[in-house]
């Protein structure tokens, strides 16, 4: 199973674009895709337990069983990950950093066992209005996929004026996660 996170209230904007591109690209792949819309969920923020540490790293398991729980059993599951964010303020939207840094706590200290380590992740970072923050946005991904052990599969910022051909690279960098070789 291959998975697909947005993070955007808006599901008929750029970041659905985005995820409807990485769609076709796993369908192409014939694998099947389970889409995730974080805006959707039921979530409370990190509650920083302790002096800062608490279940998540005795137990690799949040305190607070919200919807949080269902996207830890898909990403465990997924063979590979595509993630979409609307760029807000030059970061990932407040829905992404909402799941993804109760997430990052949980798999810290997990070692080989962690739910996403080795498995390719596409980072997508849609910057609707200027296109201003792509960068920062893409880095504060990075770092997540980094701190998540996972493998960067890819970085890709879309803006109003490359959507036309980057929405093409989606969905190629989407198929390349199932068939794992160079595109031509
Ligand atoms: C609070 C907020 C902050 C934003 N900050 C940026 C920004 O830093 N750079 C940018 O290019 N667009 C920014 N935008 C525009 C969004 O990136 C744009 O609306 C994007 O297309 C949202 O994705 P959607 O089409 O899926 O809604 C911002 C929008 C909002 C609501």
């Amino acid at each position: 199973m291959y998975l697909i996170l947005t993070a955007s209230p808006n599901t008929d904007g750029l970041t659905a674009a985005c995820a409807e591109a990485a769609h076709t690209g796993l369908s192409e792949a014939s694998v099947e895709a389970h889409r995730i819309h974080l805006c959707k969920l039921k979530l409370e923020h990190c509650r920083q337990c302790g002096n800062g540490w608490g279940q998540c790293l005795r137990e690799h398991t949040c305190v607070i069983q919200d919807d949080i729980v269902p996207v830890q059993e898909a990403l465990a599951e997924a063979e590979g990950i595509v993630l979409v964010t609307p760029v807000y303020y030059g970061e990932p939207s407040e829905a992404f950093k909402a799941v993804f840094d109760r997430v990052r706590r949980c798999e810290t200290g997990t070692g080989e066992e962690g739910r996403v380590v080795g498995k390719p992740i596409i980072s997508v970072a849609a910057a609707g209005g200027s296109g201003g923050g792509i960068t920062t946005c893409l880095l504060s991904m990075e770092m997540l996929t980094r701190h998540l052990r996972a493998q960067v599969a890819d970085l890709i910022g879309v803006t109003q004026h490359n959507r036309a051909y980057t929405l093409g690279h989606i969905q190629a960098a989407a198929r390349n996660l199932v068939t794992r070789v160079p595109t031509a």
